[in-house]
């Protein structure tokens, strides 16, 4: 008998199968853009068809250049707040609290579905001041169990799609409100992406929907003028696009004149609360 651990996910929930495998996958690379052991380790202890998600190691870069920068990111938080809470929505199967490895002053939340989370509880190690909430983004009182004593970083990568503006806004508001300093780091897809979402094979083997396009950074400084613009990018754009191989390198000259096409996966940074 397998000891391997049954996956039965459908929707948004499966959609971090796809982006987990395509870590490991990366990981395998000779010039890897992340080089995550712990995906390659994590999809081994997974009972599940990886052929069921229609993936080819080519769209590897697609989730790996923006995962990578969001670690940078988040090493810049931490460095800048040695004392913090990071809040990591939509944690799915990712590794990053274990490729960060923050050090014992920071507290660190993985938050996902009920269902994601209780994976997580079979495959990794826990670790000190580093807990799991189990719960839809959407539900109001999950905010309640973090404490709001000290800068708190929302990092949400690969999650606003699956949310309504209006379900998506709300959420930041009420991050915003509770923890008053700290920074929100969240992508998005523009126009373009959640219109051609039914080509896209992590939406299509998962039966999602895709729902929230954000085309600027001006669409969420308008609903949340007290926030500021630290930083925004693109997947073609992106310093860790650089680690992407020649054929890339070419596809990102090509789109410089297919602007919707250049800014359809947006990578942004934000902070809150007094200067
Ligand atoms: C594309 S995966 C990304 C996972 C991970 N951030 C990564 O980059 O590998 C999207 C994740 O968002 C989670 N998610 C989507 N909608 C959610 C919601 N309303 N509440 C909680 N989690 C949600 C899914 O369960 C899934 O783990």
């Amino acid at each position: 008998m397998s000891n391997k651990v049954p996956v039965d996910l459908s929707g948004p929930a499966k959609t971090m199968l796809s982006t987990l495998y395509l870590k490991a996958l990366d990981a395998d690379f000779d010039r890897p853009v992340l080089g995550d052991r712990f995906a390659k380790a994590a999809i081994d202890k997974l009972d599940f068809d990886w052929r069921e998600l229609e993936i080819t190691p080519k769209w590897a870069p697609l989730f790996t250049v923006r995962t990578a920068l969001y670690d940078g990111w988040v090493r810049e938080f931490i460095a800048a707040h040695p004392e913090c809470t990071v809040v990591h929505l939509g944690c799915g199967l990712d590794c990053r609290v274990f490729r960060v490895d923050p050090g014992p002053d920071v507290r660190w939340y993985d938050v996902d579905f009920p269902q994601v989370i209780a994976l997580r509880e079979q495959i990794y190690p826990t670790r000190p001041n580093y807990q799991l909430i189990a719960t839809p983004a959407t539900e109001p009182n999950w905010l309640d169990e973090i404490p709001a004593d000290r800068p708190t970083l929302l990092i949400a990568e690969g999650i606003s799609m699956y949310l309504t503006e209006d379900e998506g806004i709300a959420l930041l508001r009420r991050f915003i409100d509770r923890f008053g300093a700290g920074e929100l780091q969240i992508d998005f897809f523009n126009w373009l992406a959640i219109k051609s979402q039914k080509s896209q094979s992590l939406v299509r083997t998962s039966g999602s929907v895709l729902y929230w396009a954000v085309n600027s950074p001006q669409d969420i400084l308008s609903k949340l003028p007290d926030i500021r613009l630290l930083a925004a990018t693109t997947f073609f754009d992106a310093s860790t696009y650089s680690r992407t191989g020649p054929g890339l390198q070419a596809a990102k000259r090509a789109v410089r004149l297919l602007p919707p096409l250049r800014n359809a996966l947006q990578y942004h940074r934000y902070a809150y609360g007094p200067r």
